[in-house]
């Protein structure tokens, strides 16, 4: 099957630092990928190339097996690929359902906005897909009362709504209590039981191997190995993520499993 994405040979030099050099990554369709790799190693980046928030200074991307040059946040967004932000992306002072709609909102035939029609989309998709149980928490409920992972909750099926196909989350458990956390990451099984794909990145390991299907390792920016999470233990993981932090590679004997990056 083709690949949502494919990055071939993806370099991003910033004046003097190589972000990224020479990164063949793909995406699969309804595939969850977590990048993992320390400060710097050139997870933002690349999910920044990939958003069309940076362009590469060299390499080819590949959307559906397309080559798609010029890449621009619009066009990434046109392709299926949604961000989810930080909770500050969310209004505070709104609404839940003007949250959901926020520049995509419903309008009547005569073009007047259809407020009924969202405040019902948004009742559904609380119970059905964010898993709102309180009868505290309404569509007119103000995003500021909700919790962390509830905001990100929102955000992430404010994507699944609008038909992304695939949903990028940058660090989304950061500032998440541990409750929160397991919400968060019930949102991401949603979007691969929804038939999507994501990218996750996470600076924990544990929550990056709960979710994802396949993990690529960065070490200052190129891609250090690949791992599927069928095919490793968490153990085997972590290990292999120290010693390419004390060492730079995964050399060493428990490399069983490993395939070199390049
Ligand atoms: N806008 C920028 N200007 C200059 N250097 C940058 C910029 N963005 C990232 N970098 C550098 O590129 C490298 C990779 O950064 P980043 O992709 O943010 O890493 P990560 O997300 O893995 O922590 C770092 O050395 C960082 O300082
Ligand atoms: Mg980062």
């Amino acid at each position: 099957m083709t690949n949502r994405i494919e990055f071939k040979n993806v370099s991003k030099c910033f004046g003097e630092v190589e972000a990224l050099q020479g990164v063949n990554f793909h995406l699969g369709q309804n595939e969850v990928v977590g990048l993992l790799g320390d400060n710097g190693a050139g997870k933002s980046t690349l999910i920044k190339i990939l958003t069309g928030y940076y362009q590469p200074t060299g390499g080819e991307i590949y959307f559906n097996g397309d080559p798609v040059e010029d890449l621009t946040v619009p066009r990434a967004r046109e392709l299926g690929v949604e961000t989810v932000y930080q909770e500050r992306a969310l209004a505070e002072l709104q609404t839940l359902w003007r949250n959901i709609f926020m520049g995509r909102e419903l309008t009547t035939s005569f073009g007047f906005m259809n407020v009924k029609k969202m405040q019902a989309e948004t009742h559904s998709l609380m119970t059905e897909s964010m898993g709102f149980t309180s009868t505290a928490v309404t569509p007119n409920s103000a995003i500021q009362t909700f919790s962390g992972g509830e905001k990100q909750g929102v955000a992430i099926v404010r994507a699944l709504y609008f038909d992304a196909d695939i949903i990028i989350l940058d660090e989304p458990t950061m500032g998440l209590s541990l409750k929160e956390t397991r919400k968060l990451l019930n949102f991401v099984r949603g979007i691969k039981a929804a038939g999507k794909s994501a990218v996750f990145i996470d600076h924990n390991i544990f929550n990056v191997f709960s979710v994802a299907d396949r993990v690529v390792v960065l070490d200052r920016g190129t891609v250090a190995g690949e791992f599927m999470t069928s095919e490793i233990s968490l153990d085997d993981l972590m290990d292999k993520m120290y010693r390419i932090a004390e060492t730079g590679s995964f050399e060493g004997e428990v490399d069983e499993g490993f395939s070199e990056g390049k």
